[in-house]
């Protein structure tokens, strides 16, 4: 779109309107993070005092590392790879790249989950839902093996045609009505849930930290902490530059950030507020749910609710919707990586790369220990390596001008300050402490797993 306009900022098109941004932003950030893997990494990783430290991590670290990413993109008016040569450092590239090998192995399993979103919503329409051991069953079958392969094709297939045929837009003003239903599904189950039997139990390990161990639960959560706060709000990989390069000037980033970051993390508690009360009432220990936790313990609901088959597609439909919305997003930086680097017209490279990352989540379609391998990798050490690069950029190189830009469109100036003070201080000695506990984490658990 920018060739078409020519280089002129003034010329470059914007959001039509504050709400199109927003929108967007938010199709990228709500998906699977929220709502597969937020209650599933929570029940792995303690409950309550997990919940803690990842509200201040989205708190004190996310905001103003979305505001980096939003202040180089409105400052460039290019995507995470142009972004850089455009300020004139071009040698800061190598956060774009990062960012577009996370997006690439991020995108490989996100598929495959798609896939089981797909195979859940077909399974209401069929068979139906069932509880109880049938629904472990279910799991296990829809997770790993052939279905699971095809319909992780179905999904990349699903990815790079509407991209392809350029009907990517109209798919996301649909996906506008996916957040408002989303929301009052969740809402609907979480009151249904509040009503069973596991529920004071559920809510006293999701809600209530054990104040005596949670400083040190808190050093031994870190990293996936940090990893769920960037993944869940599409940070550190640039997908929040290019969002951005289309807002104009006139417009107050801060705000826009709240409302983002309030949506997609109202929508993740949420989730928690359902699959833990279904849990606990399904006798499955929050930290045996795993990546199967919300399709178990949703089926298992489904299967009792009046209308529950109807219901259970509905939900997975709309799972689909955030899912596919949040896959454009990290499509739409691998591609224009490939074209950047490797001067490939759009089409060719879309496909191709469509091929490839297909290919690339197959093992994890096969067994879950991969996939949770590529997981961690690209998210505990990938998106906070790029998310420390971006910071580091801005605080320490590009700082003059980034105040400058961040105070555009009635941010009061206080804030700016205090930003950068943070984006200087605050937030890079955290990511490097966090990136240090993960590489450790990972070669454990790669020691563990393998040898
Ligand atoms: N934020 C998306 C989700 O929660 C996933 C995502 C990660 C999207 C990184 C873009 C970049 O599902």
């Amino acid at each position: 779109m920018r060739e078409l306009l020519g280089t002129h900022m003034d010329a470059r098109e914007t959001w039509a309107t504050r709400i199109g941004f927003i929108l967007a932003a938010v199709g990228s950030a709500v998906g699977l993070g929220n709502i597969w893997r937020f209650p599933f990494l929570t029940g792995e990783s303690g409950g309550a005092a997990f919940l803690v430290v990842y509200l201040c991590l989205v708190l004190l670290i996310g905001i103003p590392v979305l505001l980096v990413e939003f202040v180089i993109g409105r400052r460039s008016n290019r995507n995470p790879i142009g972004a850089f040569d455009e300020l004139n450092h071009s040698q800061w590239k190598i956060a774009g790249v990062v960012g577009a090998v996370a997006g690439f192995i991020i995108l490989s399993y996100y598929s495959v989950v798609g896939g089981w979103a797909i195979q859940y919503m077909l399974a209401g329409l069929t068979d139906g839902y069932v509880a109880g051991e049938g629904a472990e069953a279910f799991f296990a079958e829809t997770a790993s093996g052939t279905g699971a392969i095809v319909f992780h094709a179905v999904f990349m297939t699903l990815v790079g045609g509407i991209v392809a045929l350029g009907v990517r837009n109209g798919l996301e003003k649909a996906a506008t009505v996916m957040v408002p239903s989303v929301v009052v599904l969740l809402v609907g189950l979480a009151l249904y849930g509040s009503t069973l039997s596991g529920a004071s139990e559920a809510y006293q390990y999701y809600l209530y930290p054990d104040t005596s161990t949670l400083l040190s639960d808190a050093i031994s959560v870190l990293p996936a902490a940090a990893g769920q706060a960037f993944f869940t709000l599409s940070l550190g990989m640039g997908v929040m530059i290019t969002y951005a390069s289309y807002v104009g000037e006139d417009r107050s980033l801060l705000s826009d950030t709240g409302l983002i970051v309030g949506i997609d993390t109202a929508i993740a508690i949420l989730a928690g507020l359902v699959v833990f009360p279904f849990l606990f009432t399904q006798g499955i220990a929050p930290g045996d749910g795993g990546p199967g936790s919300i399709f178990v313990s949703l089926a298992g609901a489904f299967a009792e609710l009046p209308a529950g088959n109807l219901i259970g597609t509905v939900f997975f439909f709309m799972l689909l919707l955030a899912a596919l919305s949040s896959a454009f997003s990290i499509f739409e930086v691998v591609v224009s990586f490939v074209i950047d680097r490797f001067d490939i017209e759009r089409a060719p490279a879309s496909v191709g790369l469509a091929v490839i990352i297909f290919i690339l989540g197959i093992p994890t379609a096969l067994d879950l220990t991969y996939l949770e391998l590529y997981d961690m990798f690209a998210n505990e050490i990938l998106l906070i390596l790029g998310g420390l690069l971006m910071s580091l950029f801005i605080g320490w190189v590009y700082a003059d001008n980034a105040l400058e830009e961040i105070q555009k469109g009635r941010s009061a100036s206080w804030f700016g300050d205090f930003w950068l003070t943070a984006v200087r201080y605050f937030v890079p000695p955290v990511l490097l402490i966090t990136l240090a506990l993960a590489v450790v984490g990972y070669y454990e658990f790669l020691q563990s797993t393998f040898f």
